[in-house]
């Protein structure tokens, strides 16, 4: 147990025309922008970028109006726009790439791009209902194109191991991480090695690990011992760690709030939920906030609520104690991407939490559960762990914190197809506890069949009626 040291002072922005850095949050040394080690040489602490405040040519700073201008031309707009939701905003994420017009076909290479981001902010009504929230928006993550937020910031990470020259880059993951590595790998033409808790990661995701070529080593541990394996293994063998610590993934990862404020025509909501585990989002969400506003994107912050699941919430438990300790557990969770018991950007993430006056909460898997079976219904679908958002959300308006006015946008982190595992016992084991089913009906080859099937619903949604 220790308390998180207190950061030293440093610029949200360097002056106009400085070259980018990598910052120690922990001793205040500082790195170059391309300096390979991805954590601080001098002691290990975890690495921030910083890049000068956007400029027009002649070095006067451009105000905030003229910023989110220059955001909305870059919005797929020919020529100048690119089909990236993360590479739009590259003057705050990555300002030393050359980013490609849509219209440069010469180009490509200088970002490994899917392209990624993009994804939709939805409106249900079933869901607002459910928190107990009208201005609910829900920030689909999970339609990226590896199905998870994490090709948001593997696409800024995978660039940034080609330009340092990485020979081979390496993940440790709970399997969304490993998916997103692998595909942005494969692209870059890298070897990739992926560190994975044996029978502890959904299918849909080591499928496509195996799918996409990583080499997938199923660690006998659990993610935190991963996550210690491949930072040992990176260090000795030279390979470029390209985990959540690695401050590039986070700057892709801010732009999760960019393209949510840009969508709310940057009108800020009042909340931002998100589920949280290793905490490298919500560390990647603060920065984004200070960021947003210390340029004059925002003119208030929105507080970060970030949700645990219960069996895997040290976090929540520091948020409880004032953040005066920082708590590890062994981790047990059904939402397995966030099954994490000593998350990485713990200090990080803290100061997210107390920069944007947020809080932390933890919801059990049965209030996950019940909220996944109401996301899924409504057609919009995610795997467990996203649902802990919509289920945080629901608990902060329960207990009071949250107003039924307020205005909130949730973040689901993945898609439905991630976890096919849960939905099958969801939907066809009657002992789990999450009824009702919707367990598939095997009948013969004919119209009546189908007819009598019909017909037994009609007759329980009449008898569900009289109840
Ligand atoms: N939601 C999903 C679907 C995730 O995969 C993760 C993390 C989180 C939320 C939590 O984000 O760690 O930044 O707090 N997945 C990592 C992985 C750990 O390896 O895929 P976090």
């Amino acid at each position: 147990m220790t308390s998180p040291a207190a950061r030293p002072d440093f610029p949200t922005f360097l002056p106009p025309g400085s070259a980018s850095v990598q910052w120690c949050a922990a001793c205040g040394a500082e790195w170059p922008e391309r300096h390979a080690a991805p954590q601080c040489a001098t002691c290990g602490g975890l690495l921030e970028a910083r890049h000068a405040a956007p400029a027009h040519v002649d070095g006067t700073p451009l105000t905030g109006a003229a910023l989110r201008a220059s955001f909305a031309q870059h919005c797929c707009a020919r020529p100048l726009g690119h089909p990236s939701g993360v590479w739009r905003f590259a003057e705050i994420v990555m300002p030393s790439v050359v980013v490609p017009a849509v219209s440069d076909n010469h180009a490509r290479d200088t970002i490994v791009s899917w392209p990624e981001g993009n994804t939709a902010l939805l409106q249900r009504r079933a869901i607002s209902q459910y928190v107990g929230v009208d201005a609910l928006w829900v920030k689909h993550e999970g339609m990226n194109p590896t199905g998870s937020f994490k090709d948001r910031g593997m696409t800024v990470g995978t660039t940034q191991a080609v330009r340092v020259g990485a020979s081979a880059v390496a993940c440790a993951s709970t399997g969304n991480t490993s998916a997103a590595l692998a595909a942005y790998a494969a692209q870059a033409g890298l070897p990739a090695l992926v560190f994975v808790p044996t029978g502890q990661v959904a299918l849909g995701k080591l499928t496509q690990t195996l799918a996409y070529g990583a080499r997938t080593l199923l660690v006998r541990g659990d993610f935190d011992d991963c996550l210690r394996l491949v930072q040992d293994a990176s260090r000795e063998l030279g390979i470029y760690l390209l985990n959540s610590i690695n401050p590039w993934r986070l700057e892709g990862q801010k732009t999760i709030v960019f393209e949510l404020l840009q969508q709310l025509g940057w009108d800020a909501p009042d909340w931002i939920v998100l589920p949280a585990g290793n905490l490298g989002n919500t560390a990647a969400f603060g920065k984004a906030l200070r960021e947003a506003h210390a340029l004059g994107l925002i003119d208030r912050v929105p507080r970060i609520a970030s949700v645990q699941a219960a069996g895997a919430a040290p976090f929540a438990a520091s948020f409880a104690d004032g953040f005066r300790t920082r708590t590890r557990v062994q981790a047990e969770t059904l939402a397995t991407a966030i099954r994490i018991g000593d998350p990485a950007s713990h200090d990080r993430a803290v100061d997210a939490i107390t920069f944007s006056d947020g809080c932390v909460l933890s919801v059990s898997d049965e209030e996950i559960l019940a909220a996944k079976r109401v996301i899924d219904a409504a057609g919009v679908g995610c795997e467990p762990a996203s649902a802990a958002s919509i289920a945080g959300a629901r608990a902060l308006v329960r207990d009071g914190r949250m107003r039924a006015g307020d205005r909130v946008v949730a973040v689901l982190t993945g898609h439905v197809l991630k976890d096919p595992g849960i939905l099958v016992r969801m939907h066809q084991d009657a002992a789990f506890p999450s009824a009702p089913p919707n367990a598939p009906i095997e009948i013969d080859a004919s119209v009546s069949a189908v007819a009598a099937v019909l017909a037994d619903d009609a007759r329980r949604r009449a008898m569900t009626a009289h109840d």
